[in-house]
């Protein structure tokens, strides 16, 4: 049977959720595509046309007749997969699922990704929310030699539309979360919420992937082998039709979803690949903050010492201990990280960096004296060696997340 003629829905697969080394193909000719982009639906019924037919018209010119698109519907009560099946005579790359056993964002992907006959596995939103163009990018970046394309907030021409800080900081929140519990995943990636991306079939085939919730992208990162990961910048978009259907379970979910894959990639697990840490990074950076210390000092005698101006010590030492943040951004920005700043110039850039990296430290403050409590009281009576932990434990809080958020290295090209 010609798949091309008939609009009949495509076969739920079953059993685990791990991807063929090789395409099912149908019929007897060698018919594997480039590209399966997967667009998960749940209640998209107003978007669905619209997003079908962008994305045709653009792949229709960027990769003819060698891509499919797989709507992946979890059985929308508004029959969005309906809706989808009755485009399918007018856009021929077009196929369907509807799902009516299973449930979730992940495994809506995967099964699509089962059902694929590409060499290139995708995922794209169903609201619009992702903007279609990037996906050129992405392929041009999959064409250039990557196993994993993402479109990321993050970097150069990235961006949230019109969020709230609220929303910006739980957001973040989430990431900064995951670079504790798995360093090694989400280390990797500016975005690791992401779900808009590609990756190499090869690159997953095989491994019986586990997801919990939303995040996909973290369960591909840590139980596929991805080496080269590329990034292009996109702004996330509001939404027009519809609406989101992230709860505060999926945050829940969310850290489930880090536990569980930092038990079964941890030690019990195989380790893939140790964290790359930049030690000499870490030296400047343990060096500025030395300076800090100094500086801390010098402006506390100025402004508390009876001699001096002889401030309230509190004042003072707010005083003195802001200076010396400023102290440590001015020689990380120009020294510890000079690579990453040079490729960011300007004054809005550097003021992002500042109250960034003024935010990190504070947290780190406070994690210095909660860590410096447990130690102290439960772990070891000698308020020195406690310190000393507490101040090792924070200065390395605040040179992981600033490298990752302020100075953003990734592995990325
Ligand atoms: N099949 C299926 N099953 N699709 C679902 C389900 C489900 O249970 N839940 C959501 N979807 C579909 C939606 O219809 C939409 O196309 C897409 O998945 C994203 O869902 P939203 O509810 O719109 O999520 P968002 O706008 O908060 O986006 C967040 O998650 C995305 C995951 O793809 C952000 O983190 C994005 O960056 C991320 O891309
Ligand atoms: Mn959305």
């Amino acid at each position: 049977m010609n798949f091309h003629s008939s609009n009949s829905l495509l076969a739920v697969p079953s059993g685990a959720l791990k991807i063929p080394e090789h395409p099912a193909t149908e019929g007897n000719g060698d018919n594997s595509l480039l590209l399966s982009l997967v667009i998960p639906t749940y209640k998209e019924r107003d978007n669905i046309q619209n997003i079908v037919s962008i994305l045709s018209r653009l792949l229709d010119e960027a990769i003819p007749d060698n891509y499919e698109l797989i709507v992946v519907d979890d059985d929308s009560p508004d029959l969005t997969w309906e809706v989808a099946q009755s485009l399918m005579p007018e856009y021929p790359q077009l196929r369907v699922m509807r799902r009516e056993d299973e449930r979730g964002l992940s495994s809506a992907v995967i099964r699509g990704w089962q059902a694929a006959t590409g060499s290139v596995l995708g995922v794209i939103d169903g609201d619009l929310q992702h903007p279609p163009e990037v996906l050129t990018q992405l392929l041009q970046k999959m064409e250039a030699g990557a196993d994993l394309a993402l479109a990321s907030r993050h970097v150069d021409g990235g961006g949230v539309s019109s969020w709230s800080v609220v929303r910006r900081f739980l957001s973040r929140g989430a990431q900064v979360l995951g670079l504790i519990i798995l360093p090694g995943v989400l280390g990797r990636v500016s975005d690791p919420m992401s779900g808009y991306f590609m990756v190499r079939r090869s690159a997953i085939a095989n491994a019986t992937l586990n997801p919990v919730g939303y995040k996909i992208l973290l369960e591909v990162i840590g139980r596929g082998n991805v080496r080269e990961i590329a990034e292009a910048g996109y702004v996330f978009r509001e939404r027009t039709e519809g609406e989101s259907k992230v709860t505060s379970k999926q945050y829940i979910e969310y850290i489930h979803h880090l536990i569980r894959l930092r038990v079964s990639t941890g030690r019990l697990g195989k380790i893939r690949r140790k964290v790359n840490f930049p030690v000499q990074r870490f030296l400047r950076f343990g060096a500025v903050g030395l300076s800090g210390v100094f500086v801390d000092m010098v402006i506390l005698y100025l402004l508390s010492d009876p001699t001096t101006l002889a401030w309230p010590l509190t004042r003072s030492k707010i005083f003195a201990g802001e200076i010396a943040i400023f102290n440590n951004f001015l020689w990380n920005d120009a020294w510890t990280f000079a690579d990453v700043s040079m490729q960011q110039k300007g004054w809005q850039p550097r003021l992002k960096r500042f109250v960034k990296f003024n935010v990190i430290c504070l947290a780190g403050l406070v994690l210095n004296v909660l860590v410096l409590n447990i130690v102290f009281n439960f772990l070891v009576p000698n308020r020195y060696i406690a310190n000393f932990i507490a101040i090792a434990v924070a200065t390395i809080w605040n040179f992981w997340v600033n490298l990752k958020l302020s100075w953003r290295v990734t592995e990325v090209k």
